[in-house]
């Protein structure tokens, strides 16, 4: 049943069935939202939401993307979900650890559905050959060295066939494969990937996944072309370590945070 954008008039909430720790066996649908980010981060802040609840939305008014740009999708067509969880077991500076860990769920689920050719584009945008099929968001809340929830957020291109000009390379997976598909049926498959790999991430640790996730890296050993302010280089991207920076090579070694630099 599809509830409304009122978080207080949500009945579901607080019904968790006995295995809600899973990522997903909590799955609240939303009609439309500003963001799911910003509603799963009202319901942690409400006390009305634990790990593993997802909300999935049909439409968000205002999503949001990585560093303030905002994520336009439309209405019905794509997956736009928040998982709430509370990664304790590790420190906030251990953050790029889950960034992988969704990321590679985000391509288990694709490479098990779709057409080979996917990548993982640093630090985690989700590409088919050089075209983005979605994003990750993560937000999280802290309390001094304690990591007590990260709000996901997921936005993957499923059935939508046009994009707005200004957004530079998109595609959709109705696009790669010719099909339409069930939204919210591909929402919840999802939820079973990103359990296991969170599952895997808690007991044995970030490096395997991190391992992985260089395996999977977008553009690996390959010289692309970056600017950082004004300056424009080629470079041969190498690896990303366990802080999330992206280490590459030329005359030089270099190692670049998030937001330092630029893909031209
Ligand atoms: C990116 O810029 O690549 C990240 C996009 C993340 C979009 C998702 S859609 C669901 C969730 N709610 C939001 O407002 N953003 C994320």
């Amino acid at each position: 049943m599809l509830k409304n954008r009122n978080l207080l008039s949500h009945p579901a909430i607080n019904i968790f069935p006995d295995n809600y720790h899973s990522i997903g066996s909590n799955f609240v649908e939303l009609q439309s939202v500003d963001s799911t980010n910003n509603y799963a981060m009202a319901a942690v802040h409400a006390g009305l939401a634990f790990h593993g609840t997802s909300y999935f939305a049909l439409e968000q008014t205002a999503g949001k993307g990585q560093r303030g740009k905002t994520w336009t999708t439309t209405s019905g067509e794509n997956i736009i979900m928040s998982i709430i969880t509370e990664p304790r077991f590790l420190l906030p500076m251990q953050q790029f650890f889950l960034s992988a860990t969704i990321a590679i769920s985000c391509y288990d689920f694709l490479t098990n559905f779709f057409p080979d050719e996917w990548k993982i584009k640093w630090p985690n945008d989700l590409y088919w050959r050089d075209r983005k099929a979605g994003g990750i968001l993560i937000e999280s809340i802290c309390k001094g060295n304690e990591w007590l929830f990260a709000i996901v957020g997921i936005g993957i291109n499923i059935n939508q066939v046009q994009f707005p000009d200004e957004i530079k390379n998109p595609v959709s997976l109705k696009q790669i494969t010719g099909k339409t598909m069930k939204v919210e049926e591909l929402a919840k498959k999802l939820c079973d990937f990103i359990d296991k790999r969170y599952n895997e991430l808690r007991t044995s640790g970030g490096d395997q996944l991190l391992a992985e996730y260089n395996r999977f890296l977008y553009k690996r050993n390959e010289t692309v072309r970056l600017k950082k302010g004004n300056i424009i280089f080629d470079t041969t991207i190498k690896e990303v370590n366990s802080q999330g920076q992206l280490i590459t090579q030329d005359a030089v070694d270099r190692s670049f945070g998030f937001g330092e630099v630029e893909w031209l």
